[in-house]
């Protein structure tokens, strides 16, 4: 059985009063989780001082975003090895506001999981369609483009212990949701797709479902076989919200 990940995305909101109320929360509500492992991803100014917060807790340490190079002259990026050395471990790569806002290609986010690879760390790679796209039942094409960018380039052993987070643009930050059947149909394709190269990676790699889960629609999600946890916005900046949702994931999953 996969042990299910539920990873926080607090995007570009907080401060430091905020994400030391907000850890202090997570980690009295959480101390005795076991069966699901938890990462919370602050913005990067932060990474340092929630670190500091987490001491002593189970809760695991995010990043948003890595660039593809490693040193050099390359004004305003961080590095692979800068999000190691500040103790995160899960990075998220190809979240859709990035592919949208910064222009972000397939093949510039492979480059990001294979640095990531590189240097350790566990990329989270997101993808999924717009809307119209799925109206025009583009879903499984979309979402197979995305990884194919991943598994052409570095093959099918890069999922080894990486996360894949299906994310329909729709559903972000809309409050609708995918409905757990929908969601379910396209994570088993996701998992089909990558069994067609490897069915050992295949049925190993963690698939989460991400847009518009919630303290209400996360123990239903999970009730589906290959959602293995959830990549959580909104609902991640409250403590009391965020941990039902993992409750229900380590419930579900157990
Ligand atoms: P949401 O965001 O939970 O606020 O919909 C999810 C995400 O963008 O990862």
């Amino acid at each position: 059985m996969r042990k299910p990940l539920v990873m926080g995305n607090w995007k570009l909101n907080g401060s430091k009063e905020m994400a030391k109320t907000l850890v202090a929360g997570l980690k009295q509500n959480l101390a005795d989780v076991k069966n699901c492992d938890v990462a919370i991803a602050p913005p990067v100014m932060y990474l340092d001082f929630v670190r500091e917060q987490l001491s002593g807790s189970a809760i695991n340490l995010g990043a948003q975003n890595v660039d593809t190079a490693v040193s050099g002259a390359y004004t305003g990026d961080i590095s692979a090895q800068m999000l190691k050395e500040m103790g995160t471990k899960y990075i998220i790569i190809g979240h859709s506001e990035r592919r949208t806002y910064h222009k972000e290609s397939d093949s510039f986010i492979a480059k990001k999981f294979a640095v990531l690879k590189e240097n350790g760390l566990i990329p989270v790679l997101c993808i999924g369609e717009t809307e119209a796209e799925n109206e025009a039942n583009q879903t499984e094409a979309v979402c197979a483009r995305q990884i194919d960018a991943v598994l052409e380039t570095l093959g099918a052993a890069a999922f080894k212990d990486a996360v894949i987070a299906y994310e329909p643009i729709w559903a972000i930050g809309t409050g609708k949701s995918a409905t757990p059947a929908q969601a379910q149909a396209v994570h088993k394709f996701i998992r089909d797709h990558i069994a067609k190269k490897d069915a050992e990676i295949a049925k190993q790699v963690i698939i989460q479902y991400g847009g518009s889960v919630n303290d209400s629609n996360a123990a239903e999600l999970f009730t589906q076989p290959d959602i293995d946890g959830a990549l959580v916005g909104g609902a991640s900046l409250k403590a009391d919200a965020f941990a039902v949702i993992v409750k229900a994931a380590a419930k579900a999953k157990s």
